[in-house]
């Protein structure tokens, strides 16, 4: 087995990568902000990971907001904090994210999709320590490491005058640009290796080699998806191959017939909407692949069922136990070709579990496995408050 060469958990051995990691390891220990540039998947999230467990800070806070997914309605207060009664539904005061994660990093990821007022607010935080919750006429001190994540060319957005100068001037100080894969390719292979043993290790199934000449394959494609694109890849066809050892034969099928970018099997009949968020969508193809492997089981067991036998009995409990009738439902639902965006699924969903439990925000949200945070989010998006 080829030897895997990572450093806090970034994998390569190509110089690209580990001028990368000289990089963080001469930043991290400073509180100065960074900016971090990449298209998206290069392991933008990973290298920020990196640079708070580096530095000082590493036993604070560490938060990740996603600027591109909060409405602006609320952003300001999400991010500061409010006094109670400053508007409507601020039924008590509340700290925003800066001060929940004083002591520790704010990643600000997508930082290029922050309104413009927010900026003028995120440049004075970083040039004066201190926040202001809305309602409220006196500052509060902060001690937060700011770093920014961008798929955007922010010089480009300045010039558009989407993007404030005397931000950009003021984050790229110390600017992190990671490349895009097809510029350190030979990566690949390791990459690959270590995604499917880290498969194999996490749903407990025997691990396969990528054949020499798969692996040439898998070195030529473009991967505009960058590095999650290949671990998707390479994990979804392991999972749809029913773990057989991964050959050209196999590679060149699944990568061409991926109609969409990040989608390799049309036997999963869910229209993927392409904004919709890719950890989103992540989540919902490994739960599809999940299924799909207990349907195999079920499948061969029960084909020659035998109630009185033990072995089969007990495999059946075990696999109820993996399948919830919440699970099954979706599973109708897709395979009848349903045709409703990721988002109609989505808010049909938290609707449906809304209801189940009587209303409670709190069971909706464990249920569906998200932040009561976003889950209120999400209802305040798509309109479910009566
Ligand atoms: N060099 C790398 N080594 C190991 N895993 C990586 C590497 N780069 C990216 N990944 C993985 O690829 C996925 C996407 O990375 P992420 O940091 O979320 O990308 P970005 O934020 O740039 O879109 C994650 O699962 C991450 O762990
Ligand atoms: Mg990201």
């Amino acid at each position: 087995m080829r030897h895997i060469e990572q450093k806090y958990g970034i994998i390569g051995a190509s110089e690209e990568i580990k001028q990368v990691i000289r990089i963080i390891e001469q930043v991290a220990p400073s509180n100065i902000s960074i900016l971090i540039y990449g298209e998206s998947g290069v392991g933008k999230e990973l290298v920020a990971k990196a640079l708070h467990d580096l530095s000082l800070r590493k036993h604070g806070p560490y938060l990740i907001v996603n600027c591109g997914a909060i409405p602006s309605g609320t952003i300001e207060s999400e991010f500061f904090g409010h006094k109670r009664g400053s508007y409507t539904g601020a039924v008590e005061d509340r700290k925003g994210f800066f001060e929940t994660a004083d002591k520790g990093t704010i990643v600000l990821d997508e930082i290029g999709e922050l309104p413009l007022e927010m900026q003028v607010k995120l440049l004075r935080t970083l040039e004066q320590g201190d926040i202001t919750r809305v309602g409220e006429s006196t500052s509060r001190k902060v001690n937060v490491r700011v770093i920014g994540a961008t798929n955007r060319e922010l010089p480009g957005e300045v010039q558009a005058g989407r993007f404030r100068q005397d931000l950009y001037f003021r984050l790229k100080t110390i600017m992190i640009r990671i490349p895009p894969l097809r510029e350190h390719k030979n990566d690949i292979p390791m990459l690959a290796e270590y995604f499917m043993m880290q498969y194999a290790d996490e749903h407990n199934v025997a691990y396969k080699p990528i054949t020499p000449q798969a692996m040439n394959l898998l070195m030529e494609a473009s991967w505009e998806g960058n590095v999650r694109e290949l671990k998707n890849f390479v994990q979804s066809v392991f999972v749809l191959e029913n773990g057989k050892m991964i050959s050209a034969e196999i590679v060149s099928q699944h990568l061409g017939s991926s109609e969409e970018k990040y989608y390799y099997d049309t036997r999963f009949p869910v229209r993927v909407n392409k904004e919709t968020d890719q950890v989103e969508r992540e989540l919902i193809l490994r739960q599809l692949f999940l299924i799909r492997q207990d349907v195999e089981e079920i499948k061969q067991k029960l084909a020659p069922i035998n109630i009185n036998d033990e072995v089969t009995l007990n495999k059946m409990k075990d696999i109820s136990r993996y399948i919830k009738q919440s699970d099954m439902d979706d599973i109708n639902i897709d395979l009848q070709q349903d045709d409703r965006t990721m988002q109609e699924i989505e808010r049909d969903t938290i609707l449906k579990t809304m209801e189940k439990y009587y209303g409670s925000k709190r069971k909706t949200a464990q249920a569906l496995g998200m932040s009561e945070r976003t889950l209120y989010r999400k209802i305040k998006e798509y309109n479910l408050q009566d």
